[in-house]
């Protein structure tokens, strides 16, 4: 752990600080150290946003800016199946809202949480292209189209 100097006890680990190291005089760093932090832990903690705010000398509100435009970004910790509900058009209008309800009976969480033993997290996102496939969801890398209540339970009994 490193304590950056000056902040009142905000900590992060070495590779936060070899991450701000790499990018701390590169143009437009910022977005490339967010994507390394994001690959490293499933989210962008609020103590390496702050570390990356002073080090690489870049406002908080243009961090938050960079992570919440860039869908890949997360603010929470996602759990090991990261559960990503499609609310874009094509998708609502086809049932999403119904496919986001059975995801949150079945697994007990809202969106934005994450189950207690981290297996699953849940949240919403925007259009992913696949429109076609409407309702869409996508858990990791794999997007399922088509869905529907009785399907969530079916997709969600491959990760048990
Ligand atoms: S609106 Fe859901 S994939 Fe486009």
């Amino acid at each position: 752990m490193s304590h950056c100097e000056g902040c009142n006890g905000c900590s992060v680990d070495e590779k936060v600080v070899l991450i701000a190291k790499k990018y701390i005089s590169v143009d437009g760093g910022i977005i490339a150290a967010l994507h390394e932090v994001q690959d490293e832990y499933g989210y962008i903690p609020e103590s390496v946003q702050k570390y990356l705010s002073k080090e690489l000398d870049v406002p908080m509100s243009d961090i938050y800016g960079i992570i919440t435009f860039y869908s890949r970004f997360s603010l929470l910790p996602k759990g090991k199946y990261s559960i990503e509900v499609c609310m874009g058009t094509a998708c609502y209008v086809k049932g999403a809202e119904d496919v986001l309800n059975t995801f949150k009976d079945e697994l007990k969480i809202k969106e934005g949480e994450i189950t207690k033993d981290g297996k699953f997290s849940l949240e919403c996102i925007r259009c992913i292209g696949a429109c076609g496939l409407a309702p869409a969801i996508v858990i990791n890398e794999e997007v399922y189209g088509k869905m529907s209540p009785d399907k969530v339970r079916e997709v969600l009994s491959k990760y048990n």
